[in-house]
């Protein structure tokens, strides 16, 4: 079985308070403090106001809508602290609402029958609606990470985050899929952790049991960076490029700074 918190807490709190929780927690959100504010979010899941009052400041400012939120269309950002967790509602749509034109795009948006993991741990809570149905799979986050490679995806559980039910996803762990659109509108309310550095999100092929493609990683927006100091920098960087070609946590990376040394000193380091 996945992990689903049994609590039964009754009471509501606002989402400022909460956010002053978490906020209170240890600087590293690790599962232990992520787990122990579960039951604040099955209070805010309880609170029936705050949401709408956030989406009434929105849409009084719609012209202005969510400059912060970094996320997918599905995502409203609800606050947190940069670099150390976000809250945040997501909105999942059921079939009818999908748009008629465009239905596998946003099947794809709303990760509808895509098996995919997290590069980051959350905690989730039913708050509208009916819920997704989600399949969940467990999978040794320890691979090499390269599409097509096999991985043994073990069933944990077949659930649906209904209102109010409170559930973990293990960072590189939990495999899931949406298996279909909600039977209804609804929304689920997430505390995530920051993405662990040098790690990728995949997408799986369930049936074959490999990994079908990456869909986040961090060294994507990090080698191209890495690869132009290669070709615009004069000043020596030869130290701070073998300093990630040799030591930075993602293979990806690594591989990245020695393209670029080998760019901005071919003598020194030539291509492997
Ligand atoms: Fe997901």
């Amino acid at each position: 079985m996945a992990i689903t918190f049994g609590g039964d807490e009754k009471g509501e709190i606002e989402l400022r308070d909460f956010l002053e929780l978490v906020d209170k927690s240890n600087d590293v959100m690790s599962r232990d403090v992520l787990i122990s504010h579960a039951g604040h979010l099955r209070m805010l899941s309880n609170n029936r106001q705050f949401l709408a009052n956030v989406i009434i400041g929105e849409l009084k400012n719609i012209y202005d809508f969510q400059p912060k939120n970094n996320y997918t269309a599905q995502t409203i950002m609800l606050g947190g602290v940069a670099g150390k967790f976000y809250v945040r509602a997501n909105v999942w749509l059921p079939a009818r609402l999908l748009h008629p034109v465009n239905y596998e795009s946003e099947k794809r948006l709303y990760s509808f029958e895509r098996g995919h993991d997290h590069n980051f741990e959350f905690i989730t809570a039913g708050y509208l609606g009916n819920g997704y149905e989600t399949h969940i799979y467990d999978y040794d986050g320890n691979c090499e990470g390269y599409v097509g490679e096999k991985v043994e995806l073990k069933l944990l559980e077949r659930t649906v985050l209904h209102q109010h039910k409170v559930m973990l996803y293990r960072a590189s762990r939990d495999v899931h899929i949406q298996k279909m659109p909600a039977d209804d509108f609804s929304i689920s309310l997430n505390l995530l952790a920051p993405p662990i550095p040098g790690s990728k999100q995949y997408i799986f092929d369930l049936e074959s049991q490999r990994i079908a493609s990456i869909l986040r990683a961090n060294y994507i927006g990090q080698s191209w960076l890495i690869e132009a100091a290669g070709y615009l920098c004069n000043d020596d960087i030869s130290d701070v490029l073998a300093s990630i070609a040799g030591r930075h946590c993602s293979a990806e990376t690594r591989r990245a700074a020695q393209r670029a040394l080998a760019v901005r000193y071919p003598d020194l380091f030539p291509e492997r």
